[in-house]
């Protein structure tokens, strides 16, 4: 349904955070160099997962779920997909200090199926390196990362990455899954924050 009033309407909260281009310094990754990407992700992790056992996608709420939803319409075996939700306790969102808390768990039960998670980025690799000691708990046949952004020369734990799109330097980025204060996450590509305008918690 169509209204011609909606377009006048003031969300408050936009006001600040009304115009991205307002914070992006550069365009890291565009929109055609993520969808070129996670195809040939796609195409890779169909090929290794061919005898699959009921493999599963995980998402981790909020910032992968693009790139899942884009990644799934790439893997031509059969799969299913759940969602879990964390929070990681540290310094603002930009440190984590490996300890998680699950916010919201998963519905499906992962013993015995081959499980792969799939992030928006890893960073110190603390986030990560906690998810997958606590499923792995859960005796999954196998359980693997792929991760659309790789902060390499962050990292402070070691992490088995499987599949991995794109190494990025450090930097804060935002758009596709990620966000600043929530907003933006339904940009198609990625792009680095402004510093001088926006400020990192
Ligand atoms: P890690 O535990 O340090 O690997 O942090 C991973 C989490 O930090 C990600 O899931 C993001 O929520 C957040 N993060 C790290 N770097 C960025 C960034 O450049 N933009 C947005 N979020 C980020
Ligand atoms: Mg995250």
């Amino acid at each position: 349904m169509k209204r011609a009033a909606a377009s006048t309407m003031k969300f408050p909260e936009m006001d600040s955070m009304q115009d991205y281009r307002k914070y992006l310094k550069e365009v890291l990754i565009s929109a055609e160099e993520l969808q070129k990407r996670i195809a040939e992700l796609g195409v890779e992790i169909s090929r290794d997962y061919a005898d699959a056992q009921r493999l599963l996608l995980i998402c981790i709420l909020r910032g992968g779920v693009l790139f899942l939803t884009d990644l799934m319409r790439h893997i031509t075996v059969p799969h299913a997909v759940d969602f879990m939700a964390i929070s990681s306790y540290g310094v603002g969102n930009r440190q984590s200090d490996g300890h998680v808390r699950i916010t919201l768990d998963l519905t499906a039960d992962i013993r015995s199926r081959d499980v792969l998670i799939v992030e928006d980025i890893i960073d110190s690799g603390n986030t990560i390196a906690s998810v997958l000691e606590l499923l792995s708990t859960r005796k999954p046949a196998s359980l693997q990362v792929c991760t659309l952004l790789d902060k390499a020369e962050r990292r402070e734990v070691e992490v088995p990455i499987r599949y991995s799109g794109f190494i990025i330097p450090n930097k804060f980025v935002f758009g596709y899954g990620l966000d600043l204060d929530e907003y933006f996450r339904n940009l198609p590509f990625i792009g680095v924050v402004d510093l001088d305008k926006y400020q990192v918690k």
